[in-house]
């Protein structure tokens, strides 16, 4: 007896306060509110990247019909495309370079659920984080690649300090690994990032968006970073509720473990970045543009004066949810009701136990 009640208590206290990691939600974007969640940065003049473009302020922006809610309610963020600018070849395109007000910490969860993702040649949106000292506190590409690409790319991009992604994550990643190292050396221009291809057809471009699009999410938390894509037939069920279980989904699609990148020292509180660049080290690499379009333009730089090259330019977003399970973050509320009630709950089917076995 005096042995039973205590292996009694213990038991039942332990089954029902181990329940699988708790995701609050700290951020739903959709909608109208979604554009007031970011501020529009008409300074970021693109220093990194070399792209035609102009980043517009939210007033001009809005003016242009560069942001707005659909009749949908989908959220629509686009490049110009209706001004042609024939004749001049340094022109910059009207877009906008959006940051999120609030930062993202270790601990959360991010979920992004679009229709459409912007394409076309010279084309390059990115859905990615960064930290407030760039590259010393980290960046994640979740959503990145351009031109005619099928296949979206993950990143990570990492400051001083040993960053890369270690060889045992590809036994755990559906995605191809092409590059390993995630530090970035500004000064000599060396910023390609650990880099993952998705091998899931319909995970950008055209494909993305005659299926419906899908869901794409970023899990941060001491064990490292995985990112996933789900086609829109396959999204699982708990995302669509707002009550995700990672550890219920299949295997990610990147996987960056923290035994080859320190996911809390190489990265600091992330702010959530979401824009349209053109041409640009990237779009505009004469390889890169090349490789997908070569038969439509022999560069990238002579599509940009004309707007109807810019038609699905244009992201189409159901929503962007934050989940975290850190009850520190600035912008997180925490859930202590699962905890509390739990307890509550332990306490007592253990006090039941008691006068059962007594
Ligand atoms: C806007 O972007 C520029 C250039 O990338 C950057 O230096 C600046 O800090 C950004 N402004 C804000 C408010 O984030
Ligand atoms: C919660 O966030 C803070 C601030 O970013 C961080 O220092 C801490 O390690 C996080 N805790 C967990 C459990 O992720
Ligand atoms: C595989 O990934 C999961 C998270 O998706 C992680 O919990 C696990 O530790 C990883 N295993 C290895 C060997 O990286
Ligand atoms: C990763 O790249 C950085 C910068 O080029 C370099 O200093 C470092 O040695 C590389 N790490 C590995 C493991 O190759
Ligand atoms: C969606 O994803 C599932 C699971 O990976 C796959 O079996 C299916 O073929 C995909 N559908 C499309 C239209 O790509
Ligand atoms: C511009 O792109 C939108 C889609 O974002 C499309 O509806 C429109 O027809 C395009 N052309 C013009 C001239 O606006």
């Amino acid at each position: 007896m005096t042995m039973t009640i205590p292996v009694a208590f213990v038991l039942t206290f332990a089954l029902i306060t181990t329940p699988a990691q708790t995701y609050t939600l700290s951020q739903d974007l959709s909608g109208s509110n979604f554009l007031s969640a970011f501020t529009y940065n008409e300074s970021a003049i693109d220093y990194n990247n070399y792209g035609n473009v102009h980043f517009l302020s939210q007033s001009d922006a809005v003016a242009d019909s560069l942001t707005y809610v659909d009749s949908n309610g989908h959220v629509i963020i686009k490049v110009d495309n209706t001004t042609d600018a024939d004749g001049d070849s340094t022109y910059g395109r009207n877009s906008v370079y959006l940051e999120s007000n609030e930062m993202m910490t270790i601990g959360s969860l991010l979920v992004f659920d679009a229709v459409h993702i912007p394409y076309g040649c010279s084309v390059w949106p990115s859905l990615f984080t960064q930290g407030q000292d760039w590259p010393d506190n980290g960046e994640m590409d979740l959503v990145e690649n351009v031109n005619l690409a099928t296949t979206n790319q993950y990143s990570l991009h990492a400051g001083s300090g040993s960053c890369v992604q270690s060889s045992s994550a590809t036994s755990n990643q559906t995605g191809t690994t092409t590059s390993t190292n995630c530090t970035v050396v500004p000064s000599e221009d060396e910023n390609t990032g650990c880099v993952v291809e998705d091998t899931q057809s319909n995970s950008f471009g055209a494909g993305f968006a005659e299926n419906n699009g899908g869901v794409y999410a970023v899990l941060w938390d001491d064990s490292g970073i995985a990112m996933w894509f789900f086609n829109r037939s396959s999204v699982p069920s708990d995302i669509s509720s707002s009550e995700p279980d990672p550890s219920s989904w299949s295997t990610a699609s990147a996987w960056y473990p923290a035994s080859g990148c320190s996911p809390s020292s190489a990265f600091g509180p992330q702010t959530i970045t979401l824009y349209i660049d053109i041409c640009g080290a990237f779009a505009g690499d004469t390889t890169t543009f090349d490789e997908t379009c070569s038969s439509v333009a022999s560069s990238c730089t002579s599509l940009v004066q004309t707007a109807s090259n810019y038609d699905n330019a244009y992201w189409e977003i159901n929503y962007l949810r934050v989940y975290t399970t850190n009850s520190t973050t600035s912008s997180g509320t925490s859930n202590t009701y699962a905890v509390s009630h739990n307890t509550l709950l332990a306490v007592f089917v253990a006090i039941l136990a008691f006068f059962t076995i007594t």
